[in-house]
């Protein structure tokens, strides 16, 4: 009796961790796990031990609202999306485009902003995608920047970078023609070189989404409860305002 009851509670320990935890979970522990990656700014940004950003001011605001205490997990981008399915944290929030490939493997919240994919090059590089033809161009490794660039007809050597500032930091060593990154990124970039790089054409948009772990529809729904609230009384407003002197919400 005893060794099946021993037994019986060793399976359902098993079995509750293998499993995301649930929003009753979450909320009877009091603490929600957050991932992001700390190198895309103005989006996610480690310097030193603090996180700011939009989407880490944006989640802690969304946290607070649910009456939670953080705790922040820094991950490289790529690993993200894997570690959320291996249930080290209970949500993402790093910029992912929400695209059909990604809904296979993970469920994601209504858009949190919506941006797009530009070209920054140097004065009298490759501005337009027709321009791409036979350029070398740097992105980040596992975004939708590499799929869309892969697109482009013609395109020459597209290098990957493990992150983001390392692919900018490619074309600022001219070792690329181009760089291929998030437009507000791009925009970042260009007010702080001064002049030694311009922004070109937009390749593609997309709506960013925080991603769950596919079938956590309970905690979905609290995420998205608390986003429709900060769209609607003002405080996402207040926040896009402060880092990008405009609305970035999706219209
Ligand atoms: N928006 C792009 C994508 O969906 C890039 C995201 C990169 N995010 C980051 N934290 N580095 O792939």
């Amino acid at each position: 009796m005893k060794k099946t009851l021993l037994a019986l509670t060793a399976l359902a320990l098993l079995a509750s961790t293998a499993q995301a935890r649930s929003w009753d979970d979450i909320k009877k522990s009091g603490t929600i796990r957050i991932a992001t990656e700390g190198a895309f700014p103005p989006f996610n940004v480690l310097k030193g031990k603090v996180l700011t950003g939009f989407e880490v001011d944006l989640a802690n605001q969304l946290a607070a609202q649910l009456g939670l205490k953080v705790q922040w997990v820094t991950q490289p981008f790529d690993n993200l999306l894997i570690g959320l399915n291996q249930d080290r944290y209970d949500f993402v929030i790093a910029s992912h485009g929400i695209t059909p490939e990604r809904q296979k493997a993970v469920d994601f919240s209504s858009p949190h902003y919506c941006t797009g994919g530009a070209i920054v090059t140097k004065p009298g590089g490759p501005t337009t995608a027709a321009a791409l033809s036979g350029k070398s161009v740097a992105v980040q490794v596992g975004t939708t920047y590499l799929e869309n660039v892969r697109k482009v007809p013609g395109v020459g050597d597209v290098k990957t970078f493990p992150k983001d500032t390392d692919a900018q930091a490619a074309l600022m060593a001219g070792r690329v023609d181009a760089w291929v990154g998030d437009k507000f990124t791009g925009l970042d970039l260009v007010k702080a070189q001064k002049g030694k790089v311009v922004q070109g054409a937009l390749l593609f948009n997309e709506r960013i989404g925080m991603a769950v772990k596919k079938g956590n529809t309970g905690l979905l729904k609290e995420l998205n409860a608390a986003l429709t609230k900060s769209l609607s009384d003002g405080s996402y407003a207040k926040l896009s305002g402060q880092y990008f002197g405009t609305d970035v919400r999706c219209r």
